[in-house]
């Protein structure tokens, strides 16, 4: 069952084995920097795509001055001490460090810390992944002038996205079928809790902090555009020609095939059964080749219901 795998805390749904109550606890006097850079996301809406456009603008930052071999070491300055935590601090050593750093280590979730890495001693820009609601987030977040990307996608894709990942996901349940997962999903029960209280939570916030909100969607329509947004919210004039290999990295093909950016680097037996592969589809609208009609309509149902006040749109197909 479900309790197999996770735990309820505060709300909200912890895989087992991956993070305890003290450690959730202990964020909320988490030090935040002006400088943080955090990108959250609800289960299966886009994160490793945009933890890759992210680290990728970061990394065109030290290469500004020159695109020739010197970039490298200002590269390793922003990412380096990163590594010092790590269990391969050898490997991480010397100019390249910061190019052969997975994005999970680059960019580490705050609520997982699966590198055992020392937050704290992280140079800044510190750039965070996270899946946690607006009340489990660090109290100093809004005092800071810390950004946040967040990033939402249609939950009837998140969902079959979801449903697809819990077959190879060794931490959540693999779902019976999509309607017993759409049950879960509509109530909550599932890893991350309800995507609705997810959304509405950061949203309703969106005033209060340093805030870009993006889709999904509107990254697979254009996604130089979302690329450009994200620039400028971040701060970073780039030209062109970085622009291009920022998209040119960040297209579904080239990710599927980048290995610190696929996540096929986690170790299978823990995180991904099967050879199963994190890249999946990569589309808007697969919904329906999964959901019967009356299964949308349940769904789109209790959307309306739980979103009806909130002025957010998404691109279902
Ligand atoms: S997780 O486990 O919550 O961190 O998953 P997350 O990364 O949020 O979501 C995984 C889905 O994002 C798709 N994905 C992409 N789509 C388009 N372009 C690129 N580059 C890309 N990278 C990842 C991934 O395929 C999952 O969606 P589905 O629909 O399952 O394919």
């Amino acid at each position: 069952s479900s309790e197999t795998y996770m735990f309820q805390y505060k709300g909200y749904n912890f895989t087992k084995n991956t993070v305890t109550p003290e450690y959730i606890d202990s964020l909320e006097d988490f030090e935040i920097r002006d400088s943080d850079v955090f990108l959250v996301t609800y289960l299966k809406s886009g994160t490793v795509w945009t933890q890759q456009i992210i680290i990728l603008i970061h990394e065109e930052e030290g290469c500004n001055a020159t695109e020739s071999q010197g970039s490298n070491a200002a590269r390793s300055e922003t990412f380096n001490a990163t590594q010092s935590e790590g269990s391969n601090a050898a490997e991480s050593e010397g100019s390249n460090a910061a190019e052969s750093d997975t994005n999970m280590k680059r960019m580490p979730w705050l609520e997982y810390n699966l590198e055992g890495q020392d937050y704290n001693m992280r140079p800044s820009p510190r750039l965070f992944t996270s899946h946690l609601t607006y009340n489990l987030m660090p109290k100093m977040l809004k005092e800071k002038k810390a950004k946040v990307i967040y990033v939402a996608r249609n939950p009837k894709d998140a969902m079959v996205s979801l449903f697809h990942f819990s077959k190879i996901w060794t931490y959540v349940e693999t779902a019976k079928n999509i309607g017993d997962l759409m049950e879960k999903y509509l109530s909550g029960q599932v890893v991350a809790g309800s995507w609705f209280d997810h959304v509405r939570g950061w949203y309703t916030q969106r005033e209060q902090l340093n805030f870009l909100f993006l889709t999904y969607e509107e990254m697979i329509k254009d996604l130089r555009g979302a690329v450009l947004k994200m620039c400028h919210f971040l701060g970073k004039r780039l030209q062109d020609s970085a622009i291009d290999r920022i998209v040119e990295k960040a297209t579904f093909k080239n990710m599927k095939n980048d290995p610190k950016a696929n996540y096929e680097f986690l170790p299978e037996n823990i995180i991904l059964k099967d050879n199963g592969k994190f890249l999946r589809k990569g589309t808007v609208g697969d919904w329906k080749n999964t959901l019967t009609v009356a299964q949308s309509e349940h769904f789109d149902e209790v959307y309306r219901q739980r979103m009806k006040d909130l002025p957010l749109k998404f691109v279902w197909d």
